[in-house]
C-alpha cells in the first residue's frame, strides 16, 4: 500500500485528489471511478485516492488501479486527503459527518429526500452536487448524465432479468421437436430505461411493444424497432422531458386500456416514474389476476414511494396465485457493475471536471448547468429545486437581502 504523502508544495501536477470509497449501500457493487478514468484523471494532472478493495466488487483489483496512477489506502485516510470524495450513492453518516470545510462531494445523493443533512453539510462549508440536478435536456450536460447511463444499464438487464425469469423462448424457435412463437414483451414507461428494455428484448427475438404517456416517445419506440401502444393521456409530457403527474381520473382511463392490452402479453416491464412523486399503479391488483400463469412482470419505478405493480416491493421478487413472477427493482444497473462502473465513472470525471477551475473544485455559478447541479457551494444553498424545497428564496434575492442587513 502506498503512503500517503500531500501534494508537494507548488507541484501543480496534482492539482485535485479524488477520493473514492467503497459503496457500502446493501446490495451496490458499483465503484465510483474506474481505472480508465483514474488514468484519464491523471492525465489532467488531477490524481485518485482509492480505499482498498473499494473496485474488488466491480470486478476490479487494487492492482489495476495503481498500475494507472491512483494511490491505493485505508478509507480514513482517503476521506481525510480527498479534496473531492466521488461517490456513487450517499456515503453513510460516519463519512459525510467529518466532511469539512473546502471539501467536495459528488454522486447521486438523493438531495431532495435528504434536506437536512444538504443543510449541514452547507453549513459545514462542503460542495456537493449531485447528478439528479443535472439539467439533462442541455446537451453539454450529456456526457454527466449519471441517470441515463444508470438507467440505460437497468434497461437492459431488466430485459435479461425477464428472459431468465420467463419459462418460455423469447426468440421463434423453429426446430424438428416444434414451432414456439416469440415472447410477446410490452414496456410501459419509453424513458431511457424502457427503451434499452425495448431494444435487448427485442435483440433477444422477442416482438415487443413501448406505451407512455409522452407524445415525443412514439418516435423514440419505434425507432428501435418497438410497436407503439398509444395512450389515451393527451399531452402527458412536463417538464424537463420527463411525464407530469396524471389526474386521478387519466390514471383510472390508464389502469382501464391497460388491463384490456396487458393480457396479451407474456412479460411486462415497467418504469414509469415521475420525479419527487410517487410511481402511478398500472398494473393494479385485478389485472395481475387477469394475466397468464407463467408470464412475468419487471417493476423498474418500484422503490420506497411503492411501484407501477401491485404489491411489487424493491429487492424482492414472488409468484402471485395465478402463477405470474412479479420482480421489483430499483436498481438492476449494480447487477452488471463492471460496464455501469466505467459509464458512471466517465460521469464523474466530466461532472468534476466542469466544477474544476484552476485546479480547485470550485462551480463557477454564473453557469446554468452548475447552478443547477451544485446543492451548495461557500456555505450557502445554490441549486434552484434545493432552494425551492428548502423553503428559500432564490439565491440572488437572498444575497442582497444578506447585504442590506
Ligand atoms: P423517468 O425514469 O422519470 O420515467 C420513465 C418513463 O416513464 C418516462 O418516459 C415517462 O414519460 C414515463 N411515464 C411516467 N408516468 C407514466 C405513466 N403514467 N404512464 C406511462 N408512462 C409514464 O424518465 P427518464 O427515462 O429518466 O427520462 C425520460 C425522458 O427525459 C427521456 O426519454 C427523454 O425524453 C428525456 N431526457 C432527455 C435528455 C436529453 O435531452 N438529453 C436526457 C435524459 C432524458
Amino acid at each position: 500500500m502506498t503512503s500517503l504523502s500531500p501534494n508537494p508544495p507548488g507541484d501543480q501536477r496534482a492539482a485535485l485528489s479524488i477520493g473514492v470509497l467503497r459503496e457500502t449501500a446493501p446490495g451496490e457493487r458499483r465503484v465510483a471511478v474506474d481505472p480508465d478514468v483514474v488514468a484519464e484523471f491523471g492525465r489532467n494532472g488531477h490524481r485518485v485516492l482509492l480505499e482498498s478493495g473499494a473496485a474488488g466488487p466491480a470486478g476490479w483489483a487494487d492492482a489495476d488501479y495503481s498500475a494507472v496512477g491512483a494511490t491505493i489506502a485505508p478509507r480514513g485516510e482517503v476521506i481525510e486527503r480527498a479534496d473531492v470524495l466521488a461517490a456513487l450513492r450517499l456515503p453513510p453518516p460516519e463519512v459525510t459527518s467529518t466532511l469539512r470545510e473546502g471539501q467536495g462531494l459528488v454522486g447521486l445523493l438523493d438531495p431532495l429526500q435528504n434536506l437536512d443533512l444538504m443543510d449541514e453539510l452547507c453549513e459545514r462549508g462542503v460542495t456537493v452536487a449531485a447528478f439528479e440536478l443535472l439539467p439533462r435536456t442541455l446537451s453539454r450536460a450529456q456526457s454527466m448524465d449519471a441517470l441515463s447511463s444508470q438507467s440505460a444499464a437497468a434497461g437492459y438487464r431488466a430485459a435479461i432479468v425477464a428472459a431468465e425469469a420467463f419459462g418460455g423462448f423469447f426468440p421463434m424457435m423453429i426446430t424438428a421437436a416444434g414451432t414456439a412463437r416469440p415472447a410477446r414483451v410490452l414496456v410501459i414507461g419509453a424513458g431511457v430505461a424502457g427503451l434499452q428494455a425495448l431494444s435487448t428484448a427485442r435483440r433477444l427475438g422477442a416482438v415487443v411493444t413501448g406505451y407512455d404517456v409522452r407524445p415525443a416517445s412514439r418516435g423514440e419506440v419505434e425507432s428501435v424497432g418497438a410497436s407503439f401502444a398509444t395512450s389515451s393521456v393527451a399531452a402527458g409530457a412536463g417538464s424537463g422531458g420527463y411525464a407530469r403527474a396524471m389526474t386521478p381520473d387519466e390514471l383510472a382511463a390508464q389502469q382501464q386500456e391497460l388491463s384490456q392490452l396487458i393480457t396479451k402479453f407474456d412479460v411486462v416491464i415497467t418504469t414509469a416514474k415521475v420525479p419527487g412523486r410517487r410511481p402511478p399503479v398500472l398494473v393494479p391488483e385485478d389485472t395481475l389476476a387477469s394475466m397468464s400463469r407463467g408470464s412475468v412482470c419487471v417493476d423498474l419505478a418500484s422503490g420506497p414511494l411503492g411501484g407501477n405493480v401491485h404489491g411489487s416491493t424493491d429487492g424482492q421478487r414472488f409468484v402471485t396465485a395465478n402463477g405470474v413472477t412479479v420482480i421489483g427493482s430499483s436498481d438492476l444497473a449494480t447487477t452488471i457493475p463492471t460496464a455501469a462502473s466505467r459509464m458512471f465513472a466517465k460521469n464523474v470525471q466530466a461532472l468534476v471536471t466542469a466544477l474544476t477551475h484552476e485546479g480547485r473544485f470550485a462551480p463557477d455559478l454564473g453557469d446554468e448547468l452548475q447552478r443547477s447541479v451544485v446543492v451548495c457551494h461557500d456555505r450557502e444553498i445554490v441549486s434552484p429545486a434545493v432552494r425551492t424545497a428548502m423553503g428559500l428564496g432564490d439565491s440572488t434575492t437572498a444575497r442582497s437581502e444578506e447585504v442590506r442587513s
